[in-house]
């Protein structure tokens, strides 16, 4: 593995050696079947001819090996959509990365998945809307798709590859966590992820209709606590809570350049997967550099690393090294300043904004979806 080096930016200069990246989030495209309002992946999206090819990403993931990552995420849009799944799969594993797939399940078939156990896959994030047909396709925008996925998560489990639900929530289904967390367990899932929608991307442009209330959060956070104790040994709980009802940033991706990075499909290597959303930063890509000179040297992994980007109560604040001042792209979006203290922490100036804002979108019940296009 890579031993941590110091890298010679200002920001760096004044940070702790940073250390190899631990995990790796390849998404591998852009297309997807589905059409989920909640789309995280950016507004203008990379057609098929302009994704890395086979050869490409084998490279990257052999780089990825050597720069220390252990955890490789294999993530869309659907990842299923590209053809050469199984043979990317293979190379990452013989590489030694843990493979985990981050699916919808739609473009899987019980063959496919035995490739992929084959291949040397060792884990399956498989995505849920809903606990019904009628309430899961009408979020997805998919028909189909819930009946896709219950067949997936037995493919799944037949093959012995460990299982993960991903939940995304929001004002739509979280009054729903607990028939989730049941039909988690029911499809013999060894986590479930309940995560609340964040708006980045296409989420965007649905916050008034997604954004969960106060009363169905507090709900939410007591409803995974009693279950997390029902279900101790069973099936494990992650929780992910809503932002705007929150007093405090969550550590987003770990800290700025800590922890992991993304490749797009096109091959550009982020620091997070909404950076793209931060205009004063420019990213280098796979084609033109090596993974390790972007990590440890690239312009925009150093932007944010350490503490001296940060405004002076963040910087000298005894939480600077929980939440690493918070999630970069969210001040970028609520207050205008990607180097600004995230608006969600008590102490920005910005916080009372914030929550008359949520309220004024809260009061925006009849507002209507907007589906992704495909
Ligand atoms: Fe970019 Fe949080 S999503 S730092």
């Amino acid at each position: 593995m890579s031993k941590p080096i110091t890298v010679g930016s200002d920001a760096a200069r004044h940070a702790r050696p940073v250390p190899p990246p631990m995990a790796m989030l390849a998404e591998l495209t852009h297309r997807c079947p589905l059409a989920c309002p909640y789309c995280s992946n950016p507004i203008d999206l990379t057609h098929a001819d302009g994704e890395l090819s086979t050869g490409e990403w084998i490279g990257v993931f052999e780089q990825a090996a050597k720069l220390g990552v252990l955890h490789l995420h294999l993530s869309g849009g659907e990842p299923a959509a590209r053809r050469d799944l199984a043979e990317l799969t293979r190379a990452a594993a013989s590489f030694g990365l843990y493979t985990n797939l981050i699916t919808s399940g739609v473009g899987l078939t019980e063959a496919r998945i035995g490739e992929l156990a084959d291949a040397g896959l060792d884990h399956v994030q498989l995505s849920l809307q809903g606990v019904s047909p009628e309430g899961a396709d009408r979020i997805s925008g998919y028909r189909g798709g819930y009946d896709r996925k219950m067949a997936v998560a037995g493919w799944v489990t037949a093959a012995t590859i460990p299982l993960t639900v991903n939940a995304v929530c929001h004002r739509q289904n979280m009054d729903q966590i607990d028939a989730m967390i049941d039909l988690a367990i029911g499809l013999r899932a060894r986590r479930i992820e309940i995560a609340t929608v964040q708006f980045h991307g296409w989420a965007e442009r649905n916050k008034a209709a997604l954004l969960p209330t106060r009363v169905q959060v507090e709900r939410a956070t007591s409803t995974v606590a009693e279950a997390r104790r029902k279900y101790e040994g069973v099936i494990e709980i992650d929780y992910v809570p809503a932002d705007y009802h929150s007093n405090y940033p969550k550590a987003c991706m770990g800290g700025w350049g800590r922890v992991g990075l993304n490749v797009t499909p096109s091959g550009r290597v982020l620091p997070c997967h909404a950076a793209e959303t931060i205009p004063s930063l420019s990213f280098d890509n796979v084609r033109d550099g090596s993974l390790a000179r972007i990590w440890y040297e690239g312009d925009a992994f150093n932007a944010y690393r350490g503490d001296t980007w940060m405004p002076e109560l963040c910087r000298s604040c005894e939480r600077k090294n929980v939440d690493f001042g918070g999630c970069r792209c969210q001040a970028m979006a609520l207050a205008g300043d990607a180097s600004a203290m995230d608006p969600v922490c008590v102490r920005s100036p910005l916080r009372g904004g914030l929550t008359e804002d949520t309220d004024r979108l809260l009061a925006l019940s009849s507002a209507e979806l907007v589906f992704r296009g495909r």
